[in-house]
């Protein structure tokens, strides 16, 4: 893909696996060496596995509210539960599900701290008693494909009062867990792990960003990080870290795992721009998921009103 012009490029060429290849040969140049390993992998692009079914319970009382949705198709609940990135169980999109189906979500507890007046350990049942809503929000991920997920949450904000922040709290470090019996290491992974994101404080208690602990009206597969993820739908989609255990208010800007991985391709900002080239692709268009033709990325993914203010003054090129 990236030998290419963008403008060469048919979306049907833009495959996860290739793309997969790309961001695993930066890290790990040579690990596909080898035919048998080849051959395998060639096999699995010839014959991917058939998507995972997933039940999961449906969430009461949601609300819906008007100003937080947008109007675009949705993609299907298939296509966003057997098209994942979670590095901790598989490198392939379409083997997530399958990889994470087992994986043990109950007893969950989540660890909010550090610059806060009343720091707190939550039991995830407390947590999904707060008042739950749907957001329909665009999704776009940094490796140019896009999708628009209904997911059911509460806003970020509803959970950091709860601990009253300090005065010098100015960002806001998760990390998801690491269970080496359920998960692979990290060096399969290719990445550092726990994964670990943060964001701004301004921007964690944005009323965009959420907390979502499902999608189309059930309780959030596995795949897709149960129990509890981020969504920041701005932000390329690595932000929006997956099957959170724990939050810490910090005064110190907090490491993140792709710019540890990478940190000439992914930034801490990291907000959606069209105009900022990947150093490996252009993001000026995406492939959205079911449709045949790539549609333009847009500023911040389509949300400039709400979020540009909170970047006034930042070079937006240098401060990627
Ligand atoms: N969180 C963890 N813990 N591990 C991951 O590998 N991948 C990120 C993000 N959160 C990831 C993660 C990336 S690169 C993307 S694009 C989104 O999850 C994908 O979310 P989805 O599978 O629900 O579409």
């Amino acid at each position: 893909m990236i030998s290419k012009k963008p403008s060469d490029i048919k979306s049907s060429e833009i495959t996860d696996e290739q793309i997969f290849l790309n961001r695993r040969n930066f890290i790990r140049a040579g690990v596909l060496a080898g035919t048998t390993l080849a051959t395998a992998g060639v096999y699995r692009f010839i014959n991917p596995p058939p998507p995972k079914a997933v039940v999961t319970a449906e969430i009461q009382g949601i609300t819906k509210p008007t100003d937080f949705r947008t109007e675009e198709k949705l993609n299907t609940f298939e296509e966003i539960t057997n098209y994942n990135n979670f590095y901790e169980f598989s490198t392939s999109k379409t083997s997530v599900a399958r990889r994470a189906e087992n994986f043990i979500t109950r007893p969950w507890t989540i660890e909010v701290g550090g610059l806060v007046q009343k720091p707190k350990t939550f039991d995830i049942e407390e947590i999904l008693k707060f008042s739950q809503e749907e957001r329909i929000y665009r999704f776009r991920c940094v490796e140019g494909w896009s999708m628009v997920i209904p997911w059911v949450g509460f806003p970020l904000k509803t959970l950091l009062e709860k601990v009253e922040p300090l005065g010098k709290a100015k960002y806001v470090a998760f990390q998801t867990l690491y269970d080496s019996e359920q998960m692979q290491s990290s060096f399969s992974a290719g990445i550092d792990l726990p994964y670990v994101e943060g964001l701004r404080l301004d921007e964690a208690v944005h009323p965009l960003t959420i907390l979502a602990t499902g999608l189309y009206g059930k309780q959030i597969p596995n795949q897709n990080g149960a129990p509890l993820r981020l969504v920041v739908p701005w932000k390329y989609g690595f932000k929006s870290i997956k099957s959170i255990v724990k939050i810490t208010l910090t005064d110190n800007e907090p490491p993140t795992t792709w710019n540890i991985a990478a940190p000439r391709e992914y930034g801490f900002y990291s907000n959606v721009n069209p105009n900022v080239r990947h150093p490996r692709w252009s993001q000026a268009t995406e492939n959205s998921i079911g449709e045949y033709t790539r549609r333009e990325t847009l500023p911040f993914n389509g949300y400039p009103d709400e979020v540009a203010k909170l970047y006034e003054g930042m070079d937006l090129k240098k401060d990627f």
